[in-house]
């Protein structure tokens, strides 16, 4: 699948957002490359700026992971954002997020995706996308990454230990560019965000479900040194995940890398 090396067209990015939610959002700063766009943003982001990088030199996952950012053709995105002291719902913002990114997929075209729990995108079994929320000692202040494959080198593979997938290769090259996604991403994850103080739970609960791609599914993990298997039940109201252990015990986990044991009959 051939990447496009094309930079992003920042100004079209910005009179977008100009004209919605001009007040919600604040500078949106480019970089062809930077270490990372969540680093950019903890040290010198306000809340409701933005950041995007065409590469990144140090781009970060969860869990200490790198997040390889090597090609223009994908997206790097961070989102600095404040809530009130009291925040009710912390635990769902990355669900929440996930949910946004899903919408935006939609708006764009693609059908076969969804949410891999806690914060990852997927298309058929592949990773598209992670989320990474990080926050700074002023705890309300958050930056929420973004990376998006949206077109990625033929040998990209051969570098990451998991089946990955771009937009691209997932809608066989129906041309979306990178601009109008991250004008959706925006319009999105500010709609949702500027609501998440007052979440309610079963409307999060409904859109979760639209999503997730683990429901009622065999799973297992690795927790504490132990390997956890069972069918994934729900989750509870801090977004933890259910599972129905192989010996019938029911437990909540709030993160894990789930591994997707069988797939649905
Ligand atoms: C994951 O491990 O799945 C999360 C990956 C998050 C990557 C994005 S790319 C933009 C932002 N900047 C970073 O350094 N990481 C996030």
């Amino acid at each position: 699948m051939p990447s496009t090396n094309k930079p992003l067209n920042i100004q079209k990015i910005r009179e977008a957002c100009k004209s919605e939610n001009r007040q919600l959002i604040g500078n949106i700063s480019y970089f062809k490359t930077i270490d990372s766009t969540n680093n950019w943003l903890l040290e010198n982001g306000h809340c409701g700026d933005i950041c995007i990088s065409d590469t990144q030199s140090a781009g970060r996952g969860k869990r200490g992971n790198s997040w390889l950012s090597p090609n223009t053709g994908n997206i790097y995105f961070s989102l600095c954002w404040c809530f009130n002291d009291n925040l009710k719902h912390r635990s769902l913002l990355s669900l929440v997020t996930g949910i946004a990114i899903a919408d935006v997929l939609s708006d764009v075209g693609l059908s076969g995706h969804g949410v891999k729990w806690p914060n990852d995108i997927f298309w058929q079994q592949k990773k598209m996308g992670g989320i990474l929320i990080e926050t700074t000692n002023q705890s309300q202040k958050f930056v929420i990454g973004i990376g998006l494959n949206i077109s990625m080198p033929d040998n990209i593979n051969k570098e990451i230990d998991q089946a990955v997938v771009s937009l691209l290769e997932a809608m066989q090259e129906s041309v979306i560019s990178r601009e109008q996604i991250i004008i959706h991403l925006i319009q999105r994850l500010v709609q949702r965000l500027d609501t998440f103080d007052n979440l309610s739970f079963d409307e999060f609960m409904k859109s979760w479900a639209k999503w997730d791609i683990l429901q009622e599914r065999l799973v297992s993990f690795i927790h504490r040194d132990i390997k956890i298997s069972g069918s994934v039940a729900g989750l509870d109201k801090s977004g933890r995940l259910g599972i129905l252990q192989d010996n019938g015990k029911l437990d909540f986990f709030s993160s894990a890398d789930i591994k997707l044991d069988k797939s649905p009959t």
